[in-house]
């Protein structure tokens, strides 16, 4: 097992705290919140035990060092609004002079955010030194980065192996326990319904995920691949052809394992993406793309959730952002509400999607992480994870 900040007594102590703060930014404004208000709890728990924290996350993924567009600047200000009492410091470098010098000079009760870790070369790369200089910015090291525990990266994994007590935050406690510990032993049927865009990221990890399932539904973008992959005509949806072998396999296990695969059996179909003129096809013609599930889909699909006792949602089922397109994954997600099974939905856009049907109060868990969701649930090893499990035992 691992442990939590609950089992240790954190009074007064040098947190060194990895967070997932990697929330949506445009012009300089946060777009959501969501990722700085699930860190709260554990943040407030510290401050109220008198701990010196040095917070740190990383924020997109920057290419070539610093640039002003990703930095954590706005967070911190943000972080500052919602903790009122408790003053938050933010470091203009990760672990240069005026993080070093801040530090120094930080008193109990505050925080010390340091800028995005990603501005370090050696963060993604997992570098031993740069873990080192972490390590320096605390006696105990906390995570609640639950978005990030499937990168081995420098703040993730290096830094906690050089800590001797390595904690959870609530947050992770709590997705860890959902995605890891209750789906270990379902109750059945259970079934995952997956989509989005992102198909070869998530499609190795289907593999995983066909073998542990009673049931497969693809809808969104990713379903096109696979459609693609068995000969369906999809028009001009959007493929990615190196992801077929892998989908022939996932569809031959799930047909070995017997056990249901739904693709859809149509689709509502435009132009373009911007085309208010849409068409719902069975077949997608020559010029035309896919851009959400046609009304035979969801009465499938919808009939496949009822059936079901667990049910895991990752990834939209259509571009839920443009009204005309948006059909699917709000009734989808409706349905997923109504029914009273064990919900658990990962990955930003889902959980949008979730609140664009206004459903978030039905759904049991709505995880903060996307890849890192996807991967647990599948079963894979999360380095962020089994570092906790190992520090824990
Ligand atoms: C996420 O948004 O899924 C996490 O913050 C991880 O981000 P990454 O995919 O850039 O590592």
């Amino acid at each position: 097992m691992f442990k939590t900040i609950r089992d240790f007594d954190v009074s007064k102590k040098d947190v060194f705290l990895r967070l997932d703060l990697n929330v949506p930014i445009k012009d300089g404004k946060i777009k959501d919140d969501s990722r700085i208000l699930a860190a709260l709890p554990t943040i407030n728990y510290l401050l109220e035990r008198g701990c010196k924290i040095v917070a740190c996350s990383h924020l997109g993924r920057p290419k070539g060092g610093a640039s002003p567009e990703f930095s954590l600047s706005p967070v911190a200000q943000r972080l500052q609004e919602l903790l009122k009492e408790n003053r938050v410091i933010f470091a203009n470098d990760v672990v240069g002079e005026d993080a070093q010098k801040k530090f120094s000079e930080l008193k109990a009760s505050e925080v010390l955010l340091l800028e995005n870790v990603r501005f370090e070369p050696g963060e993604t790369k997992g570098d031993e030194e740069l873990a080192k200089k972490f390590r320096k910015f605390g006696e105990i090291y906390v995570t609640d980065a639950f978005g990030s525990l499937h990168r081995a990266h420098s703040s993730v994994y290096q830094t906690p192996k050089l800590f001797d007590v390595v904690l959870a935050g609530f947050l992770v406690e709590k997705e860890i326990i959902y995605l890891k510990e209750k789906l270990q032993s379902p109750e059945r049927p259970y079934i995952a319904i997956l989509g989005g865009a992102k198909v070869s990221d998530k499609i190795p990890v289907l593999k995983g995920l066909v073998e542990k399932v009673d049931g497969m539904i693809i809808g969104g973008a990713m379903a096109y691949t696979f459609l693609s992959s068995k000969g369906v005509g999809v028009g001009n949806s959007l493929i990615e052809k190196e992801c077929y072998d892998v989908a022939k396999e996932i569809m031959k296990r799930a047909e070995e394992r017997n056990i249901p695969f739904l693709l859809p059996i149509d689709h509502i179909s435009a132009k373009s993406i911007d085309d208010t003129e849409v068409k719902v096809m069975e077949t997608i013609a020559e010029g035309y793309s896919g851009f959400d599930i046609g009304p035979k889909t969801i009465a499938l699909f919808k009939n496949e959730i009822m059936k079901a006792k667990t049910i895991v949602w990752n990834g939209p089922l259509g571009v839920f952002e443009k009204e005309q397109f948006k059909n699917g994954t709000v009734l989808i997600a409706k349905a997923l509400a109504d029914c009273s099974s064990l919900k658990i939905v990962g990955g930003g856009d889902s959980v949008s999607a979730i609140k664009v049907a206004g459903v978030e109060n039905k759904i049991t868990h709505i995880s903060t992480g996307g890849g890192a969701s996807l991967e647990l649930i599948a079963g894979e090893k999360l380095p962020g994870v089994e570092i906790l499990y190992e520090k824990g035992s």
